[in-house]
């Protein structure tokens, strides 16, 4: 170029340099943060609830018994394991084989390293057993865990499943606690909680939780039946309030309107 000094473009290239530098760190540190929400893998869902649950939240997933909460939450953790978060999945009622059973049917990855259940933690906290205090096992599995592993996301199936096992003798207050433990940590929960009847928490466990999502059976006229999910509480978002229909399907789980012939 004309005028131009072989050192003026030396310079012109330093400072293009620096402002790449610059732009890459900035990307840099995009990847390293930790993004505000986990996704719970139901498609069309994120969308609905501004993009997945609050990082640290605890919420409960409830519904009746063959609902599919069991297989949602499996599904959330394997799918946040794959992009990188670290995850526990704490069952207290089903064999880590079950479940294993269950992903298979589901065709999620086999790698199920993260699940603990019953009979381990038994095994592992022989001394526990007779005190009867299960929160405290938990609690201390967790911590343990955490020494050589982050806890990113925690699953515990189920929670009705930790009430037959502990006995609590103040369940409101206990739980209070206990999900004060986990936020402390930084960990985002979910509880599963089986429920007959929608909206029924024995213990007040609905206002202690950050997140309540519900699944449930809708019926056709024509007698089918089918699954629905709503969110019916999350802190910190602005979210719908109303019942989708709830499908598995080619592997994933989605959300569509619910069918208007739905009783
Ligand atoms: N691969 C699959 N595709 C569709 N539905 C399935 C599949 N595997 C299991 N189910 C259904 O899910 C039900 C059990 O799901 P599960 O997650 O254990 O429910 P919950 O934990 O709510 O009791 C079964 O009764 C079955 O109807
Ligand atoms: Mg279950």
């Amino acid at each position: 170029m004309p005028g131009k000094t072989l050192r003026d473009e030396v310079k012109e290239i330093q400072a293009q340099l620096a402002k790449l530098q610059k732009r890459l760190e900035s990307l840099e540190g995009l990847e390293e943060r930790p993004t505000a929400r986990i996704r719970t893998y139901i498609d069309g869902f994120d969308d609905l609830i501004g993009g997945g649950i609050p990082r640290g939240h605890v919420c409960l997933l409830s519904g009746p018994s063959g609902a599919m909460k069991t297989s949602i939450a499996l599904n959330l953790l394997t799918r946040n394991s794959e992009n990188g978060a670290q995850a526990l999945y704490i069952s207290l009622e089903e064999t880590k084989e079950s479940l294993q059973e269950t992903m298979r049917s589901m065709g999620l990855s086999e790698d199920s390293d993260f699940i603990v259940d019953v009979g381990r933690l038994r095994t592992e906290h022989e001394d526990m057993e007779e005190t009867g205090d299960w929160i405290e096992v938990l609690k201390d599995f967790i911590t343990k865990r955490k020494r050589y592993r982050k806890v990113d996301l925690l699953v515990i199936d189920s929670l009705t499943g930790l009430y037959s096992l502990a006995g609590l003798d103040e369940p409101h207050r206990d739980l209070f606690h206990f999900f004060a433990f986990l936020r402390n940590l930084g960990t985002t929960s979910l509880f599963i909680f089986d429920q007959g009847e929608e909206g029924v928490y024995p213990n007040r466990e609905d206002s202690i939780a950050d997140g309540l999502f519900h699944v449930g059976f809708h019926r056709l006229q024509d007698g089918s039946v089918g699954l629905k999910l709503r969110c019916a509480k999350l802190r910190h978002t602005k979210h719908s309030m109303d019942y989708h229909e709830l499908r598995f399907e080619n592997g994933r789980f989605l959300v569509g309107p619910l069918p208007s012939s739905s009783l």
